[in-house]
């Protein structure tokens, strides 16, 4: 190439050798992607400043961990994108000063249901989050998020269960149990938006083996169900049925190479 066209000059003919320049549309795209990039560059900069053991000590956390999660691992809930933190900023920056095409995960991806669900395997889940992604529950999607674990039981909260107990209506609101046992029925419990009552006998997941009441008084008292959301004693009367791992089991290609994890081990104390 001989020809080097100023980027300022406006009346030169399109010759064989300048390059089409971009559509405007294509411009603006590329520019939010640029932001997109820089504010990833400052959010994680911030993010693992934040991450710093304060004076050599715990790493600060955005708040308590949930109940049975005290021991459990940062970095067996924040997998690590690939590469170092190191290789993603300097992947990122070249990105930004137009030296690399594409960008890059930064730090730590989002928590997904996979990390879950890699420690609490539960076949008997009568509420698997997978079922919720048919399109009949798109409004409870929108209300409720039962297609993911965190919107239940968000993180860093020192509690087992975020969400209010009620949220049966999203799905069961026109329900009707053939020979219904219950002294009061299913119907006339929805017809009065009892919902408050459901979890005081049938749990969520299944994840204990019990028998249910049929008697309305004979359930679970609300503060009882309360106090077990908050990480309280468990009000149901059997244990769950299935235990965590404690740790995370590794796939072999992430055993390799343990120097990618962006949260390091500590002996966090709640
Ligand atoms: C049981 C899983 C789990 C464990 C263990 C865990 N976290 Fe989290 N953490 C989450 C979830 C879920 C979020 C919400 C953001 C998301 O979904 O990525 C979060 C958010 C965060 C955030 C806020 C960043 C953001 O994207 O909002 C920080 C900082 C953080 N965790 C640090 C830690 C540290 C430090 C540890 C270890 C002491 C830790 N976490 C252990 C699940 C976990
Ligand atoms: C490294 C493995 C591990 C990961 C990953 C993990 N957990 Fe746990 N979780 C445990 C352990 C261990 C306990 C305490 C033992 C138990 O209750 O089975 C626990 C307890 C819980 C409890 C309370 C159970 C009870 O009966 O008190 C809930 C709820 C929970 N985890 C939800 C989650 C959610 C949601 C995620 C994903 C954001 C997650 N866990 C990720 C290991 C893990
Ligand atoms: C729509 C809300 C919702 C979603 C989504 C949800 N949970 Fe729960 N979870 C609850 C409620 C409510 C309880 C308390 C009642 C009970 O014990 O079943 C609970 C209890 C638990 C318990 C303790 C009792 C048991 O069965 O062992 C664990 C562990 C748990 N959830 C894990 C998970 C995991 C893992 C996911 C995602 C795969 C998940 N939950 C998704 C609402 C939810
Ligand atoms: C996002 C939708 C959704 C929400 C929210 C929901 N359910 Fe369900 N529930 C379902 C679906 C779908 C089934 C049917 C499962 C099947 O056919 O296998 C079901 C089945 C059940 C069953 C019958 C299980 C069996 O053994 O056949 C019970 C009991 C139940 N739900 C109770 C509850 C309670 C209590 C709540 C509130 C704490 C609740 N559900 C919240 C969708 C939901
Ligand atoms: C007093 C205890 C009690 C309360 C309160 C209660 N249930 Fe039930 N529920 C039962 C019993 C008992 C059964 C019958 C179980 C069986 O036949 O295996 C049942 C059955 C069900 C079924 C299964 C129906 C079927 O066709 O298999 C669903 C769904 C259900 N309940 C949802 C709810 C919802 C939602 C609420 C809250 C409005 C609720 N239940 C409140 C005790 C209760």
């Amino acid at each position: 190439m001989t020809t080097s066209i100023p980027p300022s000059s406006k009346s030169l003919e399109p010759s064989a050798h300048s390059v089409p320049p971009p559509s405007r549309s294509g411009n603006v795209t590329k520019q939010r992607r640029k932001l997109g990039v820089t504010l990833g560059v400052l959010f994680s900069v911030t993010f693992f400043a934040a991450m710093l053991p304060s004076r050599g000590q715990h790493l600060r956390t955005p708040g308590q961990m949930n109940t049975g999660h005290e021991l459990v691992e940062c970095a067996d809930c924040h997998r690590a994108a690939p590469g170092t933190l190191r290789q993603q900023l300097q992947a990122n920056v070249r990105y930004l000063l137009g030296l690399r095409r594409t960008a890059v995960e930064f730090g730590a991806k989002p928590v997904s249901n996979q990390d879950c669900l890699a420690c609490h395997e539960r076949p008997f889940d009568r509420h698997p989050v997978f079922r919720f992604n048919e399109p009949r529950f798109e409004a409870a999607r929108r209300e409720l998020g039962p297609q993911n674990c965190t919107s239940c039981h968000a993180e860093h909260n020192a509690a087992r269960v975020t969400v209010g107990g009620g949220f049966c209506v999203q799905c069961h609101s026109d329900m009707f149990v053939h020979d219904d046992p219950l002294d009061v029925p299913h119907d006339e419990l929805a017809a009065t938006e009892r919902w408050d009552t459901c979890l005081g006998c049938h749990d969520f997941h299944s994840g204990h083996v019990f028998e249910l009441p049929t008697a309305l008084d004979a359930r679970i008292d609300a503060q009882s169900l309360d106090q077990y959301f908050s990480g309280g004693p468990n009000p149901y009367p059997a244990r769950p049925r299935s235990t965590a791992r404690a740790q995370r089991p590794k796939p072999p290609d992430e055993q390799r190479d343990s120097s990618v994890t962006p949260f390091r081990h500590t002996d966090h104390k709640p």
